[in-house]
Order: C-alpha cells, then sequence, then structure tokens
C-alpha cells in the first residue's frame, strides 16, 4: 500500500518534516517513504487529504494497572498534605498495593483495559507497563502476566517492567534487606525466567529505595541479562541517575532534581532522559528538569503519561504534550520526539519510532498542520487513523 497526499513528520534525526511525501508499506513494514514525486509506482494508492502523519505513539512509563482508586488522597493533597507525609503513614503506593493484592487476575485487567483505550484514541501502538503495586511475587507475577495478555485483545505492542523496588512491602517493615533479597534473588531470575518482564525498574528516592538497594537490584538484572531504567531524582538529588548511567541502563525517568554531573553521566551511557509532567502538574512540584542542559548535552528526552493512580492519574498523550510544552517549555517538535523516536530509545527498541524503510509500520495520521496542533488544544484529539504492523487498526484514511 503507498499512501499519499500527507506531509511526513519522520522523526528521522529530529522532527524530519517531509512535506508531499509518500510511504509505502509493505506488510508489517516500511518499505520506503520520500517525496512524492520520487515514489516507487505500481501498487494500491491511498491518498490521505493532506493530512500529518507521525509514527505511532509510545507511552514509554505507565503503571496501567492497578486496583483501587486514590481520589480520597487526591482530595487530601488538596488540603495541603504531601505525596511523602501521605506515604509514610501507609497511604500511597502501600494502598494501592493492598487493592492490587486483593483483585483477580479479571478485575485488573476490566480497568487496565479502560485506560489502555484512552491511549489508543489517541494514536499509541506502543504502551510499557509496570508492576510494582503487588510487591509480593504472586501479585507482581499477576500484574506482569494481566499486562501482557492486553495485547492478545487490543491492536498495541506492550512492553513491561518489573518494579519490585517500588515500596517497601508491609510485611517487610522491619527489614528492608530481606525485601531487596526477594526481589533480587528470587523474582528477577522468576520474571526473566517466564519472559515476564522486559526489563527491571526500581524507584531511587528517600521514601523508597537507597541507592545501595538499587545498585544490587540491577547487579541482580544485570544476571539475569534484563536492561535496567530508574525512578531517579524526583523529589530529591540522590545521585540514582549516575548510578543507572554506570549500568548502561535504557532510561532515568522524572529527573527533577537531576543536576550537571547527572546529566553528564547520562549522556555518556547513551542512557534516555524520560519527562513526566503529570507527576509534576499533579504534585505541584516547583523545581524543573534540567530541560537546557539536556539539550545541550544532546540526551534523547521521552516524554510520558506515567499513568499511575497516585502521582501522575493522566490517561491522555495529548494532554502529556501539552503539558511538556507549558510546564517544561519542551518545542511541540521535541515533545512528538518525545513520544516517538526518544521513547523508543527509552525502551530500546530499534524497530519503530521514526518513519523509515526497515521500520515497523505503526503510523498516525492526524488531522492537522503542524506538531503546535497536537500540544497547543487541551481535550480536543484530531487524530484519524491508526495503522499498526502495516494495517488500519482505526479510523479511516481518506
Ligand atoms: O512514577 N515515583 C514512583 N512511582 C509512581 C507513583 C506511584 C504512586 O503514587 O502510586 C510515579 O510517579
Ligand atoms: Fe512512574
Amino acid at each position: 500500500m503507498l499512501l499519499t497526499h500527507l506531509d511526513a513528520a519522520t522523526m528521522r534525526g529530529g522532527y524530519g518534516l517531509i512535506k508531499d511525501a509518500a510511504i509505502l508499506l509493505e506488510d508489517e513494514r516500511i518499505a520506503w517513504v520520500g517525496p512524492r514525486v520520487e515514489a516507487p509506482g505500481g501498487g494500491r494508492t491511498v491518498a490521505c487529504g493532506g493530512r500529518l502523519v507521525s509514527p505511532g505513539l509510545i507511552d514509554c512509563h505507565t503503571h496501567l494497572v492497578y486496583g483501587g482508586s486514590r481520589a480520597h488522597e487526591f482530595e487530601q493533597r488538596l488540603t495541603g498534605v504531601s505525596y511523602a507525609e501521605i506515604a509514610k503513614a501507609g497511604g500511597g503506593i502501600a494502598s494501592t498495593v493492598r487493592a492490587t493484592r486483593s483483585q483477580s487476575e479479571a478485575e485488573l485487567r476490566a480497568a487496565a483495559l479502560k485506560r489502555l483505550d484512552c491511549l489508543l484514541a489517541e494514536g499509541a501502538t506502543t504502551v510499557e507497563i509496570k508492576s510494582g503495586y503487588g510487591l509480593d511475587r504472586e501479585t507482581e507475577v499477576k500484574m506482569l502476566s494481566v499486562a501482557r495478555g492486553l495485547s492478545r485483545v487490543r491492536p498495541v505492542d506492550v512492553v513491561t517492567s518489573y518494579l519490585g523496588a517500588h515500596a517497601l512491602p508491609p510485611e517487610f517493615r522491619d527489614d528492608r534487606a530481606a525485601y531487596v533479597d526477594l526481589v533480587c534473588n528470587e523474582v528477577i531470575p522468576l520474571v526473566a525466567r517466564e519472559k515476564l518482564a522486559d526489563a527491571v525498574d526500581a524507584f531511587c528516592e528517600g521514601i523508597a529505595f537507597s541507592v545501595e538497594e538499587t545498585r544490587r537490584v540491577f547487579e541482580a538484572a544485570r544476571a539475569c541479562g534484563l536492561p535496567v531504567k530508574l525512578h531517579a531524582e524526583q523529589l530529591s538529588n540522590l545521585g540514582g541517575a549516575k548510578l543507572a548511567a554506570s549500568f548502561g541502563a535504557l532510561s532515568v525517568d522524572h529527573i527533577e532534581y537531576l543536576d550537571q554531573s547527572g546529566v553528564d553521566a547520562i549522556a555518556g551511557s547513551g542512557t534516555a532522559a524520560v519527562l513526566l509532567p503529570g507527576a509534576f502538574y499533579y504534585l505541584r512540584e516547583t523545581q524543573l528538569p534540567p530541560v537546557t542542559a539536556l539539550r545541550k548535552a544532546g540526551v534523547p528526552v521521552a516524554i510520558a503519561t506515567d499513568l499511575n493512580p497516585g502521582s501522575s492519574p493522566v490517561h491522555s498523550l495529548l494532554a502529556t504534550m501539552n503539558m511538556a510544552c507549558v510546564l517544561f517549555a519542551l518545542t511541540p517538535e521535541e515533545a512528538l520526539l518525545g513520544l516517538t523516536a526518544n521513547a523508543a530509545r527509552a525502551l530500546g527498541l530499534k524497530d519503530r519510532g521514526v518513519i523509515a524503510p526497515g521500520m515497523k509500520a505503526d503510523l498516525a495520521l492526524w488531522d492537522i498542520e503542524r506538531p503546535g496542533e497536537l500540544a497547543y488544544p487541551l481535550g480536543l484529539n484530531p487524530l484519524k487513523a491508526v495503522i499498526r504492523n502495516g494495517k488500519l487498526v482505526r479510523g479511516d484514511l481518506s
């Protein structure tokens, strides 16, 4: 199929716009892209009405499988109680852990599908999902299995991360080391063996795990051949990003408190930075991530929803683009790169995120002329169609 009469935001080496482009799809791959006048002839041609096409969007950081709701904590925070105070009082992640442990796979799946459908309605074709609300072996496996299963019932690729080191479970309150032992010696080998996780993540923070504990988790992941990523420098600067860089991490995420030496460390290791403006917004943070320094150092910057029940109940990639621009001063082109090429980098996926020959034919067609039209309105969805693996899975192309 040859798609014509469109402008292509290829995301190759930057925004990479080709005006009046053509894209040849062969089976599940992109075979050719370039100016329409140079397009190979023959075969079926579909004229796309002069719209803008981008790679299918990639949400590279979500926690969308979980039980319960934290609306009551949202209300508490509105009265001035902080996220860290709620966590210390047994709420926060721990309250979602209780709800997630008590739910069946079917219940978790049904709730997760509703959330996933919001992302798909805005052009997502790949979504990363973390565990971390079970903490015990059984519930972590349950979460990862539910996450994996979602791609069997929806047109999306799901990438999973095991986030056992998300919070200390209540049953280990008096023995942190024993919990880290469980994560490292039992659960990481199990999820690696069963191919339930594509990566290992951790939350390195005062209210979560120390740099030394995180190092143990990363060593266990390395021993099992799994890449790592990290929730780092979100609420304070512990130096987690440097540790992550030393393990060649795929990404460091949040990073509001990352300093110049941290930026230099990740620039040197090829680690992507993942900005999560939804969590910044909901927690009313004031410390901005070092966007200028990241740009200067040439670090690939991705953005993601961080969809989770506590700090970022954000179900919209377009709203995330908007927040990345308004709150973090990304350009709309940078925000789109953050949901395509750089999001693929953050997941270690080399076959998507750009429109180029040999890449997966995952495309989103938008009824717009420029990426600013994706980032500038809130609540308006200009998605016209989605192609995944070379097949139309949403909307129509004409
Ligand atoms: O990415 N930072 C840690 N984890 C999640 C929040 C989880 C929660 O509050 O339930 C995050 O923001
Ligand atoms: Fe997160």
